[in-house]
């Protein structure tokens, strides 16, 4: 994750310097490259020559060489980096950063630097404590640096308390998190409310809740993990901001809240809202502690605004909002309501009567309820239903993105990994296959094989592996191609093989630098045919696998390629050479008493996978039923090659699908089937029938 990413480790003065070098150690394992500046009184705590001997790079800490004279560009290094970390940070060093004090490298740097920032202080208890460190903490935050909050134990003072500086693995990771920005909500700008709210009623007292901020402060975390720029706004809660990324707004009352809220959600395209409210605030706030009386007391509360609705009244077409109930009676019905009066996309409820739901603990049981209907979840930690609840979020993006898709494209379609396996050609001119390996990616990755928008994270994931088997120098290959194209599984970080299949004996002619042109019509280069017919092959069952028979348009480019090659005269695309060529690849695919296979497509992986994150006994069965698809297209037409294909590519899913899970009668039906299909991986089959 970290591999190449160039990184600026600045190191002060504290006891905690010692764990620097452990922090170089894992940032250099990751594959990061590190430059450490000290300031000079970290020298007294740790020696430059461990860490340069850590980090393989001299360590830089004045302005000048003192024997050569040759000047440290901080300007230079604030343009190189990546990230830039300082740990561990003092109240001095965070003082002049948030002052712009410039007496020395490191601050030099730091006001010169480009890159994200994160600080990890270390220092006493009660100078972490001082308002001045937490002012300038503040400040630095203003700046958009992100503060990695020190843990609580013992200090170098034998006190224990706040100030320790952060674990290096701890720092690490939120490195990677800050790096992190692929995902199902890459590019999406999210509010989430957080915790309780405090009501004041006089200098020293407040009506509050037991919410404890860890639901809202959990779904921020996953928000931030998938990709989301996510502001926080979190009432008065003992949490640490748990995503480097993440803005974190901490507010107390409901009207602050209120008002942090409608600030961002104007940038924002969704809200989450998960702050446990208060209803009502004292009507009068007394400026001194109310005194006690003899008499009964009375405190007269006025209605706070609700945050959810009134975000609900200026959402705009293209944001979502959702929120939470939390009921003790007639729950669904009075969530049902909730989600209506407050016009949010969906709410989740959870139940104060289900145990091991709600407040302070680390579990929950929610039902999520759209207008859709209501799906019900098992009791998780707070975690997975935060991603639960992501997951349902970045399912609701997908649907708005089909619903308003220009028809501009945004990225393209294919995310290919080509490599070139050159072993067998060794001792000839290698330029030639690196320039060849570019020019393939560029020429996969850049096309726009159809008129659709595809979001970065929704671009198919295929490989296409090329073993050289002859090159000589006039430029005339012979290859094998190995292609592969998946599709990610719904609710979790799996990926489906849509298709996989070698290809052999591929002939074309490259010369470095010639421009690789396809014309679909007029074909006249074998190599971008080849690709051109496996791109749209892909992007067809990629789509047969999300809408039944969804893919037509692009099979049918495919076919049609396959029928324009019947003239190159190159091999692989003849009809009625051989079963399992191109050709007849994708003419099986078109057939049609090949159709239970492309509906398949639909129902195994848009009704079966997908759903498994839910309910993976339910999937699984669906997954069952289609085998009888499978069965119907190979009885239709025995001798077509694509059912047997079929069956190789998903052999390891059959495996680990059916090995632990599923009844014998249901293990021996789809086992029946599979050898019939696919007699000679019988062994593959056995397992299946093996296990439990
Ligand atoms: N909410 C809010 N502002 C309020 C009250 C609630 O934004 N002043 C939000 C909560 O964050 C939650 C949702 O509204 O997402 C529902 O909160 P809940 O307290 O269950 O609903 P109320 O509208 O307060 O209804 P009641 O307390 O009467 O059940």
């Amino acid at each position: 994750m970290l591999k190449g990413k160039k990184i600026v480790l600045g190191i002060t003065g504290s006891i905690a310097a010692y764990k620097a070098a452990l922090l170089v150690r894992l940032l250099v394992k990751e594959g990061a490259e590190v430059q450490v500046i000290m300031t000079p009184s970290a020298k007294e705590f740790i020696t430059p020559l461990t860490l340069s001997t850590l980090s393989g790079r001299a360590v830089l800490s004045e302005f000048f060489h003192s024997e050569s004279g040759a000047w440290n560009s901080h300007v230079e290094l604030g343009l190189w980096a990546d990230a830039m970390i300082v740990a561990p940070a003092t109240a001095a060093t965070i003082g002049k950063m948030a002052g712009g004090i410039a007496d020395n490298l490191l601050v030099t740097t730091y006001l010169s630097m480009k890159a994200p920032v994160l600080v990890a202080p270390a220092m006493d208890l009660d100078m972490y404590a001082h308002p001045s460190t937490q002012r300038n903490l503040d400040i630095l935050r203003s700046y958009g640096n992100h503060i990695i909050e020190p843990a609580e134990g013992e200090l170098a003072s034998h006190l224990k308390g706040k100030g320790r500086m952060e674990e290096p693995q701890n720092i690490v990771e939120r490195l990677r998190e800050l790096f992190f920005v692929k995902g199902p909500l890459a590019g999406k700008k999210i509010l989430v409310t957080a915790g309780p709210t405090y009501e004041k009623i006089d200098p020293v007292r407040f009506i509050g809740n037991y919410s404890s901020g860890k639901m809202g402060f959990a779904i921020a975390h996953e928000c931030a993990r998938a990709g989301a720029e996510v502001t926080l706004v979190a009432g008065p809660v003992a949490l640490p901001t748990p995503h480097a990324s993440i803005k974190r707004v901490d507010v107390e009352s409901a009207r602050q809240m209120h008002a942090a809220s409608s600030e961002a959600f104007r940038a924002c395209d969704a809200a989450i809202l998960c702050a446990a409210v208060a209803d009502y605030r004292p009507s009068q706030q007394a400026d001194k502690k109310i005194k006690r009386t003899d008499e009964n007391m009375t405190i007269e509360l006025e209605a706070n605004p609700d945050i959810a609705a009134s975000l609900g009244a200026v959402k705009r077409e293209g944001q979502l909002l959702a929120g939470f109930a939390l009921e003790t009676n007639d729950a669904l019905s009075n969530a049902r309501l909730k989600l209506k009066k407050k016009n949010l996309d969906f709410i989740v409820l959870n139940s104060l009567e289900d145990k091991g739901a709600g407040f302070a603990v680390d579990t929950n049981k929610v039902t999520i309820i759209d207008d859709s209907g209501a799906t019900e979840y098992p009791l998780k930690s707070k975690a997975a239903v935060a991603r639960d609840i992501v997951a349902h979020l970045a399912r609701l993006f997908m649907m708005l993105v089909l619903l308003f898709a220009p028809l501009t494209i945004e990225a393209q379609e294919l995310n290919a990994t080509v490599s070139l396996n050159t072993s067998k050609v060794q001792g000839t001119n290698t330029e030639v296959f690196t320039v060849l390996k570019d020019a393939l990616t560029e020429f996969i990755n850049n096309r726009r094989w159809t008129e659709y928008t595809y979001e970065e994270y929704e671009r198919i994931a295929c490989n296409f592996t090329f073993v050289v088997d002859g090159y000589s120098d006039d430029g005339s290959f012979t290859c094998s191609l190995m292609v592969q194209g998946s599709r990610p599984v719904f609710g979790s970080t799996y990926s489906s093989t849509l298709f996989k299949y070698e290809d052999k004996g591929i002939k074309f002619t490259y010369q470095p630098y010639d421009r690789l042109e396809f014309n679909e019509d007029n074909l006249d280069n074998n190599l971008t045919a080849v690709i051109a017919f496996y791109a749209y092959l892909i992007i067809g069952l990629d789509m047969d696998s999300m809408g039944e028979l969804g893919g037509s348009e692009f099979l049918n480019r495919a076919l049609n390629i396959a029928n324009n090659a019947q003239n190159l005269g190159d091999s692989g695309w003849r009809a009625g050479s051989s079963n399992n060529n191109r050709y007849t690849v994708i003419d099986d695919y078109m057939n049609g008493a090949m159709e239970p296979l492309r509906r398949l497509y639909y129902k195994y992986h848009r009704l079966g996978l997908d759903t498994m994150f839910k309910d993976a006994e339910a999937g699984r069965k669906v997954i069952t039923e289609c085998m009888t698809m499978l069965q119907e297209a190979y009885n239709n037409r025995p001798l077509a090659y694509i059912t047997k294909l079929f069956t190789e590519y998903k052999q390891d899913e059959f495996v680990n699908l059916y090995s632990f899970e599923g009844g014998a009668a249901e293990k021996q039906g789809v086992v029946k089937i599979l050898s019939e299909i696919n007699p000679s991986q019988s062994d593959a089959w056995d397992r299946i029938l093996r296990t439990r």
